[in-house]
């Protein structure tokens, strides 16, 4: 693993972006998106840059189930916002969250990672090691799949809907041996709400209790994370 601690957030994406444009002028064709407050800087790196995306493919990590791409909560809504709208790509896929087949989307998405190999993966990590959905207990084995929403994520994202019926109770999620599969991954971290990952994910037991300790196994990961995420590093 490869360890980047930077001043702040800006300076992450700027290393992050750095990474991204090599990868793309050497020949990255597929590349792995991810969602959530991390990747916003980069993202608005790309937007800003003139690199060009119209020969590229792009695919996400995650969907919430029943969540159609103008919903404001959707992921699709949120790549169209942040990246797609201004750096449109020849193709993008996320999952499709409007199925009515999840057992076909998934098998479907899975087709779409395999046919694409992804280049270059770019990665959050949750407070408790999770990457994308997959959440503590998950399988390392594990390709795309469902994934039901615990209450206590339902609760935390009513606040985002007007009704807490609204709350998507699932969501379409790579697993961990589909990231896995990127030939090279880019996890970005910041703020000290994220000491406790970056020093298991980095230093603890590989352990399907601390999903992102698996990325110590993968032979080309950088972990870019700010001096507050990165204090408790040995
Ligand atoms: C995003 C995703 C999540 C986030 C993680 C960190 O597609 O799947 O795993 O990467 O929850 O979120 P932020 O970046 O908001 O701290």
């Amino acid at each position: 693993m490869k360890i980047i601690v930077t001043k702040d957030k800006i300076t992450g994406a700027a290393k992050a972006f750095e990474i991204f444009s090599r990868e793309i002028k050497a020949g990255a064709k597929v590349l792995g998106l991810a969602t959530g407050s991390s990747p916003i800087e980069l993202y608005q790196d790309m937007v800003n840059s003139d690199l060009n995306f119209s020969n590229l493919t792009s695919i996400n990590l995650d969907e919430y189930v029943g969540l159609s791409p103008q919903n404001k909560q959707s992921y699709w809504y949120f790549m169209n916002e942040h990246l797609f709208k201004a750096k449109p790509f020849k193709h993008s896929y996320l999952p499709d969250g409007q199925t009515n087949n999840i057992a076909a989307e998934v098998a479907h998405y899975n087709q779409i990672i395999k046919e694409n190999p992804i280049d270059i993966q770019l990665l959050g990590i949750g407070r408790n090691g999770h990457i994308a959905f997959n959440e503590p207990g998950t399988s390392f084995d594990s390709t795309t799949h469902e994934v039901k929403l615990t209450q206590s994520t339902i609760e935390a994202n009513a606040r985002f809907f007007d009704n807490i019926d609204d709350v998507p109770k699932s969501a379409i999620c790579m697993g961990i041996a589909s990231i896995m599969s990127a030939k090279k991954i880019v996890l970005l971290a910041y703020g000290e709400k994220k000491r406790w990952a970056i020093k298991n994910m980095i230093e603890g037991p590989i352990t399907e209790e601390m999903p992102a300790s698996i990325l110590q196994k993968h032979p080309d990961v950088t972990i870019i994370c700010d001096e507050a995420a990165a204090q408790d590093l040995d």
